[in-house]
């Protein structure tokens, strides 16, 4: 993929994970400013289900706080790109299931509005469908590459933020349930006008509904529309049927009504119309309400009728239950029906109190906070009940906001001066180390590991993590690459997620893509997770017959993937033995990489492994390695010149041991090692990275 072409990718993973995230925190936030709205929501889908019936009581609302938490955290998550990849997974999953859902939703129509954003946004079944198919896939794409998303906080301390996520949304979860929504979306907030709220605004239309009656004469059964109700008294009324025949406009308060109990009277327009205080206890259910603070009831009710102020108790329970809630909690106010589900959107408590004046609503109260009659010893008007307060939604939002933000600020913080110190005393330590070492040049220092063809994929799996442990525990002062057989770079390519080691391939195919069995391509590799693969290795070179022409080829297809080759040369004993390895060399760096551009040979390290101290246990001395380091650094200058030269890393291979590699990596161009045996225990190859530790 080209420069382009990647940098494309990543903003688009971006982009749809930013969008995914700001829904999934929106959705999860109205959701845990109301779990009860959640509740009454999963409620009707369980009575339309018919599950009802056998369902603990105590369930819906369990699951509409967990709901609220799990969007919420998720949407936080995946903004701050904590635990990448399980995150997009649970993204996958959460749609992959809700979308079919929300399809059959749509087509059977069990509840009108899904309820997936509370009541902040109100949208049809087939909107929410459309909505998901959009959200699913966005997950796919992040979920394909969650390597491209940015992490906005350090693997370390991510558990700080996931864990304050939790509690957060827990608490005010709780205290939403406790008290009432922190957020009031329903038509019947603080400051509503509900008058206002049942108009159908000029040039709307009005709903239209067809009546039709069923009527009876001698025996014989018909049907009438309003229209044509027959005159001749000698038909009977058996039924009756309306039907709507077109939606039209409903206003957000559609099916609000008062009716005296037991008088059947409706007082609705008086209520609204009263330009005094009328108080309306709301209790959908009676027989369902906290009788925790009933005396404080009491108590309000002879307040109200003190200073001459309505009082009701509206409720849906049948006559039996008022007769005895009248007996048991000694209630003398007067009782009103409502519809249960208008009761239970007008306050989310039960009961809960609402405070009246010319049809607005000055005050919402839960049970758990309905105002003490001590404070109220002076009438309404006076008090602070009685005056409406300025929207207070604003103000809200931000305490909210800040609540959440100001912690993850400062975690945010503590975490980037962390990571800052942490790199700070990594930067001190290595420049003493260069110092030390008196390094012409900051070089990029390397230990990479050629598993060659050893350790099968639980062993390679299993010391990948020991590696990974270890450096974790011990950062290292060098750049550390393992380069690993076909089969375990994909595994240990996990194993790394995270970690400071970089991962490599052994070899690559000089073939684009196609029919070669057998081969594996350096799209292949890079598809893994891997950014560096190893050509040219004198094993390959002797058993394969890999020529200079194909190790051309491969270069070529390597680079252009967008790996970093790990490119090695070196000399038979023969050769050495004749003085002839400048010649040799020299004539391995021409055959294979001379055609490269200087941009192209900056993605290059180049590994000098004399084959004869390959696996001997003969090592170069320190002195022969830094003299061909010398040479083959001269050789680059006069190709590519001095400044690629100056920066390119050279790196000795051939039986380097931690007790030897000190002093060969103290040589001025000797930038590392490439380590095949003792790259096979941690224990050893972790002493040769401590190589370049002062
Ligand atoms: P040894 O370290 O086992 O000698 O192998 C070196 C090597 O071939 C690395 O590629």
């Amino acid at each position: 993929m080209t420069k382009v072409g990647r940098k494309l990718c990543w903003v688009g993973v971006n982009a749809s994970r930013l969008l995914l995230a700001a829904t999934f925190v929106f959705s999860g936030m109205v959701k845990v400013v109301d779990p009860r709205g959640t509740q009454y929501k999963l409620e009707d889908y369980f009575l339309a289900f018919g599950w009802s019936g056998w369902m603990p009581g105590f369930l819906p609302l369990w699951l509409a706080v967990a709901l609220a938490v799990f969007e919420f955290c998720l949407g936080v998550y995946l903004f701050f790109g904590i635990r990448r990849r399980m995150t997009t997974r649970l993204y996958l999953l959460f749609l992959g299931v809700m979308t079919p859902l929300t399809l059959y939703l749509a087509l059977a129509d069990p509840v009108s509005d899904c309820g997936c954003f509370g009541d902040a946004v109100t949208l049809t079944n087939w909107e929410t469908f459309g909505k998901n198919v959009v959200l699913l896939l966005l997950s796919v794409v992040v979920f394909r590459s969650y390597r491209l998303m940015s992490r906005f906080v350090s693997e370390r301390n991510q558990w700080t933020i996931s864990l304050y996520s939790i509690v957060f949304a827990l608490v005010l979860a709780c205290y939403s349930l406790y008290t009432l929504p922190v957020f009031d979306f329903r038509p019947y907030h603080i400051g509503a006008n509900l008058p206002e709220g049942m108009v159908v605004p000029e040039g709307e239309e009005e709903p239209v509904y067809q009546t039709t009656f069923v009527l009876e004469k001698d025996g014989v059964r018909k049907e009438f529309p309003l229209e044509d109700y027959p005159e001749d008294t000698a038909w009977h009324f058996v039924d009756s049927r309306t039907v709507t025949v077109s939606e039209g406009y409903v206003p957000p308060i559609h099916d609000f009504s008062i009716v005296t109990w037991p008088e059947g009277e409706d007082i609705t327009e008086a209520v609204l119309a009263d330009s005094g205080y009328t108080f309306l206890l709301v209790s959908p259910y009676l027989e369902m309400a906290d009788d925790g603070d009933i005396d404080r009831v009491n108590e309000l009710y002879d307040y109200c009728q003190a200073y001459g102020y309505s009082f009701y108790c509206l409720t849906a329970s049948g006559d039996e239950m008022i007769s005895r809630w009248q007996d048991f909690a000694g209630a003398e106010y007067p009782f009103a029906l409502t519809d249960d589900i208008t009761l239970k959107t007008m306050v989310r408590s039960n009961p809960g109190l609402v405070l009246l004046k010319g049809g607005t609503v000055y005050g919402k109260w839960g049970c758990h906070s309905f105002p003490k009659v001590e404070d109220l010893n002076v009438p309404l008007e006076e008090s602070e009940w009685g005056t409406l307060r300025s929207d207070s939604r604003m103000m809200t939002t931000l305490r909210v906001v800040l609540w959440f933000l100001v912690p993850l600020f400062v975690f945010s913080l503590v975490d980037r001066l962390w990571i800052g110190g942490k790199m700070y005393k990594r930067k001190k330590h290595r420049d003493s180390i260069t110092n030390l070492l008196n390094k012409r040049k900051m070089r990029k220092k390397i230990v990479a590991g050629n598993w060659k063809m050893n350790l099968n994929l639980q062993e390679g799996v299993a010391l990948a993590t020991e590696l990974k442990n270890a450096l974790a525990a011990d950062q290292p002062n060098c750049e550390v690459v393992i380069c690993t057989p076909f089969i375990h770079l994909a595994s240990v390519a996990q194993v790394l997620e995270g970690s400071v080691i970089g991962l490599g391939a052994e070899n690559c195919a000089d073939k684009e893509k196609g029919a070669y069995t057998g081969e594996v391509s350096a799209a292949m590799v890079k598809s893994t997770g891997a950014q560096y693969v190893i050509l040219g290795h004198s094993e390959r070179r002797a058993y394969y017959g890999e020529t200079a022409e194909i190790l051309k080829e491969k270069v070529n297809l390597a680079l252009a993937n967008g790996l970093k080759v790990i490119f090695c040369i070196g000399e038979v004993l023969e050769e050495r033995e004749a003085d002839k390895q400048n010649e040799v060399v020299k004539a391995q760096l021409a055959g294979s990489l001379f055609d490269l551009t200087a941009e192209q040979f900056s993605n290059i390290v180049l590994a000098y492994e004399p084959v004869w101290a390959i696996g001997t246990g003969k090592t170069a001395t320190a002195e022969q390695a830094e003299e061909m380091h010398a040479f083959i650094r001269a050789t680059i200058a006069g190709k590519f010149g001095a400044e690629a030269a100056e920066n390119v890393s050279i790196l000795y291979g051939g039986s380097c041991k931690p007790t030897n590699a000190k002093e060969i990596f103290a040589k001025p161009d000797v930038d590392g090692g490439l380590i095949g045996g003792a790259a096979l225990k941690c224990a050893d190859f972790k002493g040769i990275i401590d190589a370049w530790k002062a």
